[in-house]
């Protein structure tokens, strides 16, 4: 079916205007026409081929949530007119390991991502929401609470899940100090979290005018992150930290701030290879890890979770061709806190 979407033809080209075609539903698929995209940092990392791979033309988008119009004959979840949302995977060889054990993120039997994934039913590489309508698996399509403004849900599809899966990983909860760096996308959905969890929540920003809304937010306390004063008061007491910077920073200046045995958790991807000294993991025995996404079933906890606690994303709307202004103002960490694509204004 051809599908109106909106492309960036090269590193340096602008997101624009392009049709790309998607599958009639086979028997297991949802067609979903797509109503709002959350636009990750992420995006625009691919959108430049930031991490070296990426394939052109790239449709990006993996924060999508619409309504459901066309079902497969074997499909059960899901029925025209349902509310449906989709993240970052659309497959995984459900046969691995991680697979088995509902972590289709870390698949090792070759996963598909939303876009930039091999495409194993069209051929090519996938395209993802920043386009009119998608076509799913089921069991890959994810529900979402009807309590929630769908606008302000669809970022929980990849924001949400990214901080949602560390934070229970590592049992974020009542007695435990969990810091979150970066009040972005990803940072203020860590935020929310970490605090509805039960853990005392540390935001640590670069921008005082993001203090304020840090703690309304649910910071407990909020840190700048460029005092090195206020950082050394936390020296050695956290539990866990979410790293979700997407540029290049000091990972020793936070590594400083965790506790015996505690956890710095990298979910940021800056382009460059970031530093560590040998000291800041040595001394006291301190753990650096990472974290993708999050698994399906993990996903869906996470959404009737958010539907439980009406917890959504703060965002800001925009129109489809206002994306390349809004990858501008998220590099100058103007976003407060997701901005979002009404794909009206795609149809329009
Ligand atoms: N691991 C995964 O599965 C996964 C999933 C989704 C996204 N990501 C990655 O996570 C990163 C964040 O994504 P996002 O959508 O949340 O991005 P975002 O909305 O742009 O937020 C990033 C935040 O990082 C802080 N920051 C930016 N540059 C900085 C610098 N040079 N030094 C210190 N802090 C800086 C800013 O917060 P302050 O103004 O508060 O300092 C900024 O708002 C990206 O690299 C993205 O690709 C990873
Ligand atoms: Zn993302
Ligand atoms: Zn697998």
């Amino acid at each position: 079916m051809p599908t109106r979407a909106y492309a960036a033809q090269s590193p340096t080209t602008p997101l624009a205007p392009h049709g790309i075609e998607r599958r009639n539903p086979t028997a297991h698929d949802v067609e979903i026409d797509i109503l709002f995209c959350g636009v990750c940092h992420s995006d625009l990392h691919f959108a430049r081929n930031e991490w070296g791979f990426t394939q052109y033309p790239v449709v990006p988008g993996h924060e999508i949530l619409g309504r459901v119009t066309r079902v497969g004959t074997g499909v059960t979840k899901f029925k025209v007119g349902d509310l449906a949302a989709v993240g970052c995977l659309v497959d995984s060889c459900r046969a691995c390991d991680c697979c088995k054990k509902g972590l289709e993120q870390y698949c090792t039997g070759g996963g598909t991502f939303t876009y930039n994934g091999e495409d194993k039913h069209m051929g090519g590489m996938t395209y993802g929401g920043y386009s009119e309508k998608v076509v799913v698996d089921e069991s890959y399509t994810l529900k979402v609470p009807a309590n929630l403004d769908p606008a302000a849900a669809s970022p929980l599809l990849c924001a949400g899940i990214t901080t949602w899966s560390p934070l229970k990983h590592w049992k974020a909860g009542p007695g435990k100090k969990v810091g979150i760096v970066g009040l972005g996308g990803l940072g203020h959905m860590g935020v929310k979290f970490a605090r509805a969890l039960g853990a005392h929540t540390v935001l640590f920003t670069t921008s005082p005018s993001k203090v304020a809304d840090g703690l309304r937010l649910g910071a407990h306390e909020v840190v700048l992150s460029t005092d090195e004063a206020a950082m050394a008061k936390h020296a050695a007491s956290f539990d866990l930290i979410i790293d979700t910077v997407s540029a290049d920073h000091s990972i020793d200046a936070l590594m400083a701030l965790i506790r015996l045995d505690g956890t710095m958790c990298m979910v940021g991807v800056p382009p460059n290879p970031q530093q560590i000294a040998a000291f800041s993991v040595i001394l006291p025995r301190r753990n650096l890890a990472g974290s993708c996404i999050g698994g399906i079933g993990e996903t869906q906890e996470m959404l009737d979770f958010c539907g439980k606690n009406n917890i959504a994303c703060d965002i800001e709307l925009i129109r489809m061709d206002e994306i390349n202004h809004a990858y501008e103002r998220m590099l100058k960490s103007d976003v407060k806190y997701r901005f979002v694509i009404d794909m009206a204004s795609l149809k329009a």
